[in-house]
């Protein structure tokens, strides 16, 4: 996978797939959970572009139509010459964005995500559409990228986490990101950061369930499975387990299940772990955490930022809030 985009490893070379540490720790968690970032092998990566091509899967339309339609507001208010982006995959709808940013001031893009994959392939789609924008791909987890940032930098920086991603783990990781955000930015800088916002139940769960004649999000949910017995000398019988999300009311958040059908022992051997399942019991491959755009400004005010400007469609489905360091 041979780009032209430049990828800086910034975590261990490709070690930090290897941290079986954070796995370990949240697979004793009731019911064991699977981190986000397994999610996201090359096969992962894929799927994950699939599943924002889904009938019912609106977040990715609807943000893209926020970031295309007030791209020039946003690139304004944005306002630094460095522009980081946690978890940035595809990157498609950061272009339009990119753009906006690059028309009023030089621009560094610097996109941060476990896939190398899609670090290069994003990278070159961007070079190819928008050669203004100088691009700087680094290849790791969320801490390093902004490990590498805080020892690098040389202009004002927007750290960006879009894709509602931010809901994209347990409130004490969503916490732990956010500070280490806010410890990140210097004054002058900023954060945007776009949210899916509370909604009714029966609407997130067919958002986040394949409709008839689609498997994405099962193949996706599945491939968690596949990835840990690749990485870590495993036998997780995927057919023993059948996928499913509902919406928890209590934490407002939807969750990916593997439902376990078939009584069964499955081994990690390179961690040293053993789990029994029986029927009924799950395992959680990923949290979608919903939003009210007070609770999120003030999760973020209690870190030392400042709302600024925000952006939300018209019917209240999904916004883009942006924060300032003082
Ligand atoms: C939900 S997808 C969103 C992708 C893109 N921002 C979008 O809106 O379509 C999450 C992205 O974050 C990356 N990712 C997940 N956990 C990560 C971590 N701990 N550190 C860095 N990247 C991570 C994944 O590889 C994936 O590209």
């Amino acid at each position: 996978m041979d780009g032209a985009t430049a990828v800086e490893a910034v975590d261990g070379d490709t070690e930090f797939w290897a941290d079986g540490g954070s796995l370990r720790s949240a697979l004793r968690e009731v019911p064991p959970r699977i981190p986000p970032h397994f999610g996201y092998d090359d096969l992962g990566s894929q799927l994950f572009e699939e599943i924002t091509e889904l009938p019912n899967y609106y977040l990715t339309r609807v943000e893209d139509r926020l970031l295309r339609r007030h791209a020039d507001e946003i690139a304004d208010a944005v306002g630094t010459p460095w522009v980081a982006e946690l978890g940035s995959g595809s990157g498609k709808k950061t272009r339009a964005l990119l753009a906006a940013c690059a028309a009023r001031r030089d621009t560094t893009y610097l996109p941060i995500d476990v896939s190398r994959e899609m670090l290069v392939s994003s990278g070159d789609a961007l070079a190819t559409e928008h050669p203004e924008v100088a691009v700087r791909g680094l290849w790791g987890r969320y801490e390093a990228g902004l490990g590498w940032i805080r020892r690098e930098r040389t202009a004002p920086v927007t750290a960006m986490l879009l894709g509602s991603t931010l809901g994209n783990g347990t409130a004490v990781e969503r916490r732990a990101l956010l500070a280490e955000v806010a410890g990140t930015l210097a004054p002058g800088d900023r954060f945007l950061v776009s949210a899916d916002l509370v909604k009714p139940a029966d609407v997130l769960e067919r958002c986040y369930n394949d409709p008839p004649g689609h498997s994405a999000f099962a193949r996706f949910r599945l491939n968690h499975l596949t990835h840990l017995n690749r990485r870590f000398d495993g036998d997780f019988a995927l057919e023993h387990f059948r996928p499913e999300a509902h919406y928890t009311e209590r934490i407002q958040a939807v969750e990916g299940h593997l439902h376990a059908t078939a009584e069964h022992v499955a081994h990690l051997r390179a961690l040293g772990v053993s789990m029994v399942f029986r029927p009924g019991d799950v395992i959680n491959v990923g949290i979608s955490a919903k939003f009210d755009p007070g609770g999120l400004a003030e999760e973020v005010r209690e870190l030392g930022l400042v709302p600024g400007r925000s952006w939300v469609d018209e019917h209240w489905r999904y916004g883009i809030f942006l924060f300032h360091r003082r």
